[in-house]
């Protein structure tokens, strides 16, 4: 099971300042000396945290998986095949979200998706749509030759009927590994609600940025990111 650390907050919190720090890839390599698996960004059209610099620098230096999240737009599939991160996963944006509302509707852009995904896995990028728990947007995703999906847990955490909510992510994610997508989780996720997620065998990686970035304010990265990890790989 794997860990992928959003690592978006750190550069937010360079541009509150329009500063050079602290510096994301300073943070990515905090976050690999710590456990984690990977590094997830968001290239957002407004750039408003981080930028091609960092995205580039980030390829060129981690040593782990670089997840690039971003929306299915032209701009975007060419900035991902001209970087290659090692997988993308699509989103949707809308201008001025605090953070992404809801998943990708593949049901409502299918043929452009179609593209946009053989052209990123002709440049050797993996590709994962973020879905919310819904099984035909699962069911469309494999059609237009997604790899993967990463469910929406964004309801799932903010729920006060979590159980409701586990049974229809499980659900999902058998019915994704029954198309042979691997099935990945983010939204919202912190050191409590991961909990009920954990139990869901058919996860096998997390994307988790927040949560971990806030409580690195207060006890440091590396000590943030290695409790994750120690909850996840102390799962199974
Ligand atoms: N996955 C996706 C697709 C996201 O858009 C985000 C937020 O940037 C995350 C995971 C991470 O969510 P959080 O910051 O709440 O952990």
């Amino acid at each position: 099971m794997e860990l992928s650390v959003n690592i978006d907050h750190i550069a937010t919190l360079r541009e509150a300042r329009k500063e050079v720090f602290p510096d994301p890839i300073y943070g990515a390599v905090e976050a690999e000396l710590a456990g984690a698996d990977g590094i997830t960004v968001h290239l957002r059209g407004d750039r408003r945290h981080i930028k091609e610099r960092d995205l580039q620098l980030l390829k060129d230096i981690i040593k782990t998986e670089l997840n690039l999240e971003m929306a299915a737009t032209t701009e975007m599939t060419n900035i991902a095949t001209s970087i290659k991160p090692h997988r993308v996963t699509l989103v949707p944006e809308a201008p001025g979200e605090i953070t992404t509302q809801g998943g990708l509707n593949i049901l409502q852009i299918k043929e452009d998706a179609k593209l946009f995904i053989s052209n990123l896995k002709n440049h050797d990028v993996r590709v994962g749509v973020f879905l919310d728990p819904d099984i035909e947007q699962v069911k469309e995703a494999a059609r237009i030759g997604a790899q993967y999906i990463e469910i929406n847990t964004n309801e799932y955490s903010r729920s006060k009927y979590i159980k409701n909510e586990i049974i229809k992510i499980a659900r999902v994610a058998k019915a994704a590994r029954r198309e042979g997508l691997t099935v990945h989780a983010g939204h919202g996720i912190d050191y409590k609600n991961i909990a009920y997620l954990l139990t869901v065998n058919e996860i096998t990686g997390y994307s988790i940025g927040f949560a971990i970035i806030a409580r690195a304010v207060f006890v440091g990265l590396r000590q943030a990111v290695s409790e994750m990890v120690t909850l996840i790989k102390g799962a199974r």
